[in-house]
């Protein structure tokens, strides 16, 4: 994304360091390893982890060594969650490229999956300071209750708003808000700004999962670089069916459930059911909300470009195709 270049411009050298820090924590003189962590080290994704927890710490002061080494660290945690979702939503396509259960089947991916996160604490215990282990395992060990929520609920036409909130709050906002609390706090912010920059993360995170979940029913696969629909393959109830399953008469209901439980469900006709009830728009409008939430929480930051890039990130985020 052309635009995002823009963005990250204050932090591109750090993310270029962020990148190395990266490459050189996965690297091992056992070939195969190695060439399992190519697939990973070779594609890039949007960093907005990184991205976020730089801007956070410009935005607050200045970046030091141990933001670089944080940064590499949410990206090793994210890409970790990404191989293992992976192999729960049996995708075939990520970041442009076949997806490790793809090409190395679900017990590598499910392996390297543990490499990474075992590689980003590795990663963080090298930090002087405990402060970053604390709250980077604090946020997995949520990261991983969200995940586990969401397949419980699977199937279940009764999952409320409140209920998926808590679940992409706790598997997606949960890291974006540790991102942004990271960055502030080791630019030396105090536990006020540091929680309120958490805040925005949060809210920039659910924000960014919603966009998501209706991007897994209307967006191109193409231009996402990923499978898409898994969420309906799954029977994952997102925000748009939840909107619309509170709207519907009977038939539409039994019709939905019908979709939802198929074993090949079909992503046109569940778009036509949803647009009967504005749903997409609705879920759209409820992820703006959260942005500008989120850019009301920089307000109390001293204005720069850093925060400026903040709020337009969060903006970014909501409008993206990919
Ligand atoms: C995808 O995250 C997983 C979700 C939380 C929806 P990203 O869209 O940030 O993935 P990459 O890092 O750019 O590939
Ligand atoms: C994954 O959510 C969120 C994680 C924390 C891994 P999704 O299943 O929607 O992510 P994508 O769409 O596959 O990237
Ligand atoms: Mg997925
Ligand atoms: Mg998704």
């Amino acid at each position: 994304m052309a635009v995002l270049t823009t963005l990250y411009e204050p932090i591109a050298r750090d993310l270029e360091r962020v990148c190395q820090i990266f490459d050189d924590e996965l690297f091992s003189d056992l070939p195969l390893i190695n060439d399992l962590c190519a697939y990973v080290r070779q594609y890039r994704g949007k960093l907005l982890r990184p991205g976020l927890l730089l801007l956070s710490g410009k935005a607050c002061g200045k970046t030091t060594d141990e933001h670089l080494t944080l940064a590499a660290v949410v990206e090793m945690v994210h890409m970790a969650t990404l191989v293992h979702d992976d192999v729960l939503d049996d995708a075939d396509l990520r970041r442009r490229c076949p997806t490790i259960n793809r090409l190395e089947g679900n017990e590598a991916a499910v392996l390297l999956g543990d490499y990474l996160i075992s590689h980003a604490f590795h990663l963080c215990s090298l930090l002087e300071s405990q402060h970053a282990s604390r709250v980077i395992a604090a946020t997995t060990n949520i990261v991983c209750e969200g995940e586990l929520q969401q397949v419980h609920h699977r199937g279940d036409f009764n999952l409320g708003l409140d209920d998926y909130l808590q679940i992409i709050t706790r598997k997606t906002a949960s890291l974006t808000g540790a991102c942004c609390r990271l960055g502030a706090h080791f630019a030396g912010a105090g536990a006020e700004p540091a929680a309120n920059l958490e805040r925005y993360g949060l809210a920039v995170g659910i924000a960014f999962q919603i966009t998501d979940d209706v991007l897994d029913i209307i967006g191109s696969e193409k231009r996402m670089g990923k499978t898409l629909g898994r969420d309906l393959e799954k029977s994952k109830l997102t925000l748009p069916v939840i909107h619309c399953l509170t709207r519907a008469d009977d038939t539409l209901r039994k019709e939905l459930h019908l979709l939802l439980a198929g074993s090949s469900p079909d992503r046109s006709r569940l778009r036509n059911l949803l647009e009967t009830t504005d749903s997409i728009n609705y879920s759209l409008d409820a992820a703006r909300d959260y942005v500008e939430s989120a850019i009301a929480r920089l307000e109390e930051l001293p204005p720069s470009q850093a925060r400026h890039n903040l709020s337009r990130l969060a903006k970014l985020i909501i409008s993206r195709e990919q």
